[in-house]
């Protein structure tokens, strides 16, 4: 062997050494899913302002406090819902206007200095709920440009979630097909990031068993919960006149509500150990038409059955409808908050210092 050739192969076999201690390193640093899971805590959902047809049409328009009342309240994520459908073009190629990305931008952003991730998602494509088929491909387009536009968020902090509650004409068989389609669209742009994916239905606990996934370990399974439905929707006007019978409807937290609470939510944790999934309860929340201290009990124990089997929870929402935070006196909700158990943070950071 010349001496040349010597050092190429040294040089090689130090290389080769090297690309496999770091490969190892990256791998044995890389956040796993339960990580992110673990790290997304309690966080709550910025409802009704980018999910409306315009923001500010459903009566809520983003403020940069938000993100940092929400941080200081204590809590450690933030779900975006977006409705990106009203903000593309509606012949290929399905451009995103970008002044509206510029704007969910500013929101990540918003979040992120605050300390708190990002689960930003796809909300309310509704001509897609009911031709699904018709509207496939404008989805997927619109896919390919969030993941380009979004894919250098920190990893380790903001995760996708392809579509809120797939319902109405999309079956579980059109889902899970699509669902791999758009993840592998996601995958070219952000081969590791976390994406969030729940079973048709809503995404109720009862539609998990349809739900089939490809075998991506960085994937979340999300759940909602809004059970029972005539006492956390009564007097919702979306439901119809029907909601209007419920109203009056109270949560005791008696032993059999608490059993029926626990019974969902075990049927979750029994899905999420036997397919090697983690479960986020991306939704829970009761309108405010409800009394208050049954909307307070419910939401504590909907919070504990959720902790106590390691899942990580979003309340459905910030300052609307269902709001733990009133937009006109600029306060919290004390009774919602410390169903939330954050309160003790807003304390924590009424302190001097922070
Ligand atoms: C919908 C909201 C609705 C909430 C409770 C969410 O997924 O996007 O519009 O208020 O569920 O029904």
């Amino acid at each position: 062997m010349t001496p040349t050739n010597y050092l190429t192969k040294a040089c090689l076999s130090a290389a080769l050494l090297l690309g496999l201690v770091m490969g190892e390193l990256e791998s044995a640093l890389a956040l796993t899913a339960a990580q992110f899971n673990h790290g997304l805590g309690t966080g709550i959902n910025l409802g009704n302002a980018l999910d409306a047809p315009r923001e500010g049409e459903w009566g809520v328009t983003l403020e940069a406090n938000y993100f940092r009342q929400i941080h200081q309240a204590g809590f450690t994520h933030l779900r975006l819902p977006v409705r990106w459908s009203s903000h593309a073009g509606q012949p290929a190629p399905y451009k995103l206007d970008p002044v509206f990305t510029e704007r969910v931008r500013w929101a990540v952003h918003g979040a992120l200095k605050n300390n708190l991730k990002v689960v930003l998602n796809m909300h309310h494509y509704e001509e897609f709920e009911s031709d699904p088929d018709a509207h496939r491909e404008r989805l997927l387009a619109m896919w390919r440009q969030i993941s380009e536009e979004f894919k250098n968020e920190p990893r380790d902090q903001v995760a996708f979630e392809i579509y809120n509650e797939p319902a109405k004409k999309i079956s579980a068989v059109f889902w899970n097909d699509l669902f791999a389609e758009a993840l592998a669209v996601v995958r070219k742009k952000n081969p590791k990031r976390i994406v969030v994916v729940g079973p048709v239905q809503w995404n109720s606990i009862s539609a998990l068993d349809t739900l089939k996934l490809p075998s991506d370990k960085n994937l979340l399974v999300s759940v909602h919960y809004y059970e029972p439905f005539h006492f956390t929707h009564q007097g919702a006007e979306w439901v119809g006149e029907e909601g209007k019978n419920w109203l009056g409807t109270t949560w005791s937290a008696s032993a059999e509500q608490i059993a029926a609470l626990k019974s969902d939510f075990d049927k979750a944790q029994k899905w999420a150990q036997t397919h090697e999934r983690l479960i986020y309860l991306g939704e829970f929340g009761a309108y405010s038409k409800g009394d208050m201290d049954s909307r307070a009990r419910w939401t504590e124990s909907v919070r504990k059955a959720a902790i106590d089997r390691g899942f990580s929870l979003a309340y459905w929402e910030f300052c609307s409808g269902f709001g733990a935070y009133d937009p006109a006196s600029r306060s919290w909700r004390k009774p919602l908050l410390n169903a939330l158990h954050a309160h003790f943070m807003l304390d924590h950071a009424k302190r001097p210092g922070n």
